[in-house]
C-alpha cells in the first residue's frame, strides 16, 4: 500500500489575551508524518523526535487521533505511522494538537476522504484532551490554517478570521520544558472583573484585527494581564527577553500557548525583525538559557499533503 506524507504546521495558541479560544497557524515548523492503509489497526512503527513520545497508538495523540476518525467514517480498515517530530514537546507550539491534527487528517484521506477538515477537529481534540485539555485553539488553526477563533468547543462553534498581510513574527523557543499539563495548573480560579474586562476587550480586539487585516490594533491588543502574570514565572528570563523584544523595536510580545516559547511582533523590515530575534535570544542567554529562533509569517493552508 502507498504510503501518503502529511505535513501540520505549528501554532501560536491564545495570540495573547484569547486563552482556549484563539489560534494561529505559522508557517516555519511542524511534524510530518507518513502513513499507509493497513487491514487493521493502528500503529506507531517510527518515531524520530528530540523527546521523549509515546509509540503506543492509545497514548500518542496521532494515533489517537487517526482511531477517533476511523471510528466516525466506521472503517474497519487499519493505519501504520511514522512521525517525525518538528516541534519540541512541551514547547509552547501545539506539539501534541499538531500530532492529532495531522493523524486525523492521514486517516480521513487515506480513507475516502470522507470528512472535511473542519469535522476533523473534535477527533483531533478529543486526542489532544489526553494530554491536556478538551480545547480546540491548536486543533482548529493546524487544520484549518490561518488564525480561528473557538467560540465553544462543545458543541463545535469555529469562526475562521482572516490573516495580516504586514504581519511578521519573531518565535524565540527557550530549550526548557513546560507541560500544558504544568501550565494550567497555575491558572487562577477566579478573575479580577476589571482585569477580565481588559483582557475580553483585548481578545476583541484581536479578533477584530485579523478579520480587518489591521495591524496597528492588533498590536495595541496584544495584551493579557491574566494568564500571562501567572505563566511568566514559568519561563525563566521571561521578563527580559519581553523588554528586550520591546526594546529592540517590537510592537508587542505574548507567550505562544502555554510556553515556554515566546513571539513578538513587527510590522517593520526584515532587519528590524532579525533585531528582535538576536535581543529574545540574548536575553534568554542571559538568564542562564539557551534558546532557538525563527521569524515567519501566518500559514494559511493548514495541515496539508506533501507531495
Ligand atoms: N490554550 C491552551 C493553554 C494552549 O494556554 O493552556 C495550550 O497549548
Amino acid at each position: 500500500m502507498s504510503w501518503i506524507k502529511v505535513f501540520a504546521p505549528a501554532t501560536i495558541a491564545n495570540i495573547g489575551p484569547g486563552f482556549d479560544i484563539l489560534g494561529m497557524a505559522i508557517k516555519g515548523a511542524g511534524d510530518i508524518i507518513k502513513a499507509r492503509k493497513t487491514d487493521s489497526g493502528v500503529v506507531i512503527t517510527q518515531i524520530e523526535s528530540t523527546g521523549d513520545i509515546p509509540s503506543d497508538p492509545n497514548k500518542n495523540t496521532a494515533g489517537i487521533a487517526a482511531q477517533e476518525v476511523l471510528k466516525i467514517i466506521g472503517e474497519s480498515g487499519g493505519l501504520e505511522l511514522r512521525i517525525k517530530k518538528g516541534l519540541p514537546i512541551g514547547s509552547g507550539l501545539g506539539s501534541s494538537a499538531v500530532s492529532a491534527a495531522a493523524g486525523a487528517f492521514a486517516a480521513n484521506y487515506l480513507y475516502g476522504k470522507k470528512l472535511s477538515k473542519e469535522k476533523l477537529i473534535i477527533p483531533a481534540t478529543l486526542a489532544e484532551s489526553k494530554v491536556s485539555a478538551f480545547h480546540a485553539d491548536n486543533t482548529a488553526s493546524t487544520l484549518l490554517g490561518g488564525v480561528v477563533l473557538v467560540r465553544s468547543v462543545s458543541p463545535l462553534d469555529v469562526v475562521q478570521l482572516g490573516t495580516i498581510d504586514d504581519l511578521t513574527l519573531i518565535v524565540v523557543t527557550p530549550n526548557i520544558v513546560v507541560l500544558t499539563k504544568t501550565a494550567r495548573e497555575v491558572l487562577p480560579q477566579k478573575v479580577d472583573f476589571s482585569a477580565f474586562v481588559q483582557n475580553l476587550g483585548n481578545a476583541s480586539a484581536v479578533t477584530a484585527s485579523f478579520i480587518t487585516n489591521d495591524y496597528n490594533l492588533f498590536a495595541r491588543s496584544l495584551s493579557d494581564i491574566i494568564v500571562e502574570p501567572v505563566r511568566a514565572p514559568l519561563i525563566q528570563g521571561f521578563q527580559q527577553v519581553k523588554e528586550a523584544a520591546l526594546s529592540s523595536g517590537a510592537d508587542g510580545v505574548g507567550i505562544s500557548g502555554s510556553g515556554p516559547t515566546l513571539f513578538a511582533i513587527t510590522n517593520r523590515s526584515e532587519n528590524t525583525a532579525a533585531q528582535i530575534e538576536k535581543a529574545m535570544v540574548n536575553g534568554f542567554k542571559e538568564a542562564g538559557i539557551a534558546a532557538s529562533s525563527f521569524i515567519t509569517t501566518v500559514d494559511e493552508e493548514g495541515v496539508r499533503i506533501l507531495e
